[in-house]
């Protein structure tokens, strides 16, 4: 079987969780420290050896595209005044020998019909899917590395999984099957998004996906399900019905970005791993005192 290549980013969703910051511009853009989700995203995917990013967006989306684009004008302001530091910043965004391909989601049918959008790219090639709200974080290798890795040696489709507090599960895509290794299952069954006495297990499928091309006959015959939208995941059920499906309890701490929590845990842990701004933000947090009931207060004038 081929080597993954391409990248599938979904991102036409209107990211209403997050309005009004997302009322002109995409979710996929809001900054953590000082990268938008998207980036880190398409940073995950190269890392893990794919030169391909597929964007599947919409309306409003067309900063996404600015982004990965080269900014002549900023770039000759930044060189006229010598800031070769910024320079290198906005050039190293994406590495030279990457592609990036959008293609228009012009109706909002859900994530299965998103990546249904790509099949015109991807053709007959298995490949990753990676939903930019789920930012994971990573000590060793980051998680799509870690799933590429394991697809060279499985040669089948792949889940990213997470277990999750069973209270949580309706909110995601809920495995079925038996653990082969510790952190490795063959997937008998999927179901999206379950009532909490209806989950097959605890065990959630988090934004990333390594799937076979098989996928796409399949999306083509998929009715709408939760939420009256195309679901991958009913695509999935039946992908594995035909073929080896695994799901992967993936090293790592994932955010869940699409929510404001999530998303505001992640603004912490990248800011203390911040290069820059890490030390001074510990020191910052320290002054605040989170035990005072109706609001935070610092404890003492911050440095
Ligand atoms: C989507 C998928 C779901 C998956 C989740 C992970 O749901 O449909 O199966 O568990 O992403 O973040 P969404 O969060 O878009 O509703």
């Amino acid at each position: 079987m081929k080597a993954i290549k391409k990248a599938v980013f979904p991102v036409a969703g209107m990211g209403t969780r997050f309005l009004p910051a997302t009322k002109a511009n995409p979710k996929e853009m809001l900054p953590v420290v000082d990268k938008p989700l998207i980036q880190y995203a398409a940073e995950e995917a190269v890392a893990a050896g794919i030169d391909t990013l597929i964007f599947v967006t919409g309306r409003n989306k067309r900063s996404i595209e600015d982004h990965f684009d080269t900014a002549y004008e900023l770039e000759r302001e930044l060189e006229a005044k010598n800031k070769t530091e910024m320079l290198e910043v906005l050039r190293s965004i994406l590495p030279s020998h990457v592609n990036c391909v959008f293609i228009r989601q012009s109706e909002a049918l859900g994530l299965g019909h998103a990546v249904l959008c790509a099949r015109p790219v991807v053709n007959d090639e298995p490949f990753a899917v990676i939903l930019a709200d789920d930012l994971i974080n990573f000590s060793g290798k980051p998680c799509l590395k870690q799933m590429v890795e394991l697809f060279d040696f499985q040669h089948c489709s792949i889940l990213g999984t997470e277990p999750v507090p069973k209270s949580d599960v309706s909110s995601y895509g809920i495995v079925d099957g038996v653990e082969v290794k510790k952190g490795l299952m063959e997937v008998s069954g999927i179901v999206e998004k379950p009532a909490v006495d209806k989950a097959p297990s605890n065990v959630a499928v988090v934004g990333r996906y390594i799937l076979t091309p098989k996928i796409f006959d399949l999306l083509e015959n998929t009715q709408r399900g939760a939420g009256n939208e195309i679901q991958l995941t009913d695509a999935i059920a039946e992908l594995l019905k035909e073929q080896r499906v695994l799901s992967y309890n993936f090293e790592g701490r994932r955010f869940d970005c699409g929510s404001k929590l999530g998303y505001l845990k992640a603004q912490v842990e990248f800011a203390l791993e911040h290069k820059e701004v890490g030390e001074d933000f510990r020191a910052f947090l320290q002054t605040l005192d989170i035990s005072a009931e109706d609001k935070v207060v610092p404890m003492k004038k911050p440095g």
